[in-house]
């Protein structure tokens, strides 16, 4: 990668957080409400026939330029390290080419942290998705300069992957690091932490198995927390019922970092499937 390269991919990554937050407070976009949703609403099948219904996304697509090296590695890499999106469950064992603990980051940004963390936990086998190109791009790059072997990627909605693709009982982690707010409230259908979010994730856990969520937003955080506790398949890991301290384990990421900038607080929650 040149110089001019890893400057580019800085700035697009700067430009991504900023396109985070317009998109949830700038945008007036009326969403949904039986009409597709402003980025094309997902449609999933709900039974025979030609019946479908649209959910809400949890996330703006905004292509946004690709620099030459995202670019490169979009077309080079991700025939080897991309999962394309298919009806179809996956073979985990086979992906990862070994029976290993699964772990699946929604969101991973430009993928600095969870390249971070698959380099460090090198027996499982890490699973992201990212709708954001240019991010995606980046994951992939830092994969193939990183050498590392037990990362693959997807580029779609997590709902319908963790719906369509990953089986019930495999999971050993579900990471969603910071998350889009959508703080307004008439902007709260479109947050991915919610109710039946939860329960699907959960059924894609192994039993003891953790889904671990952090957010710079209080009151999402507090809606995290309750949903959480209301979840009778999932136990709060914090004494006290709500948050626990940043693990070790868990880098700062990108966003989390320009946060703290500006002095946002951060909250960490940690719920295991009983
Ligand atoms: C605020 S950014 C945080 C990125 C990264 N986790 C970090 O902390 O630096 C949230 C990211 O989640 C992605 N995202 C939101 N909803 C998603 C979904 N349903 N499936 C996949 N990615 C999603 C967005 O594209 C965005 O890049």
């Amino acid at each position: 990668m040149s110089g001019t390269e890893s400057r580019e991919d800085s700035v697009r990554e700067t430009e991504l957080h900023e396109e985070a937050r317009a998109a949830d407070g700038g945008e007036e976009t009326e969403l949904n409400g039986g009409a597709p949703a402003q980025d094309g609403g997902q449609e999933s099948p709900v039974g025979e026939g030609a019946v479908r219904m649209r959910h809400v996304v949890s996330y703006v697509r905004r292509e946004g330029r690709l620099t030459r090296g995202q670019s490169r590695a979009l077309e080079e890499l991700w025939p080897e390290y991309g999962i394309p999106y298919r009806e179809e469950m996956l073979d985990l064992p086979q992906i990862f080419g070994r029976e290993c603990p699964v772990i699946f980051e929604i969101g991973f940004g430009m993928g600095r942290s969870f390249l971070d963390m698959a380099q460090a936990e090198s027996c499982a086998g890490f699973l992201g998705t990212e709708v954001h190109r240019p991010g995606i791009g980046a994951c992939l790059m830092g994969i193939r300069c990183r050498f590392l072997t037990n990362v693959r990627v997807m580029d779609h909605d997590a709902v319908e992957i963790l719906k369509n693709m990953i089986p019930e009982n495999s999971l050993s982690r579900i990471q969603v690091f910071f998350p889009d707010p959508w703080s307004k409230k008439k902007h709260h259908k479109r947050r991915l932490i919610q109710k039946d979010f939860l329960e699907l994730a959960v059924s894609r856990l192994i039993p003891g198995g953790r889904i671990h969520m952090a957010t710079d937003w209080q009151e999402y955080a507090e809606s995290m927390r309750d949903t959480g506790n209301d979840c009778p398949m999932l136990r709060n890991l914090s004494a006290t019922g709500d948050y626990v301290p940043r693990p070790a384990e868990r880098p700062l990421t990108k966003f989390e970092e320009r946060g703290l900038r500006l002095g946002h607080g951060v909250w960490d929650l940690i719920f295991e499937r009983i």
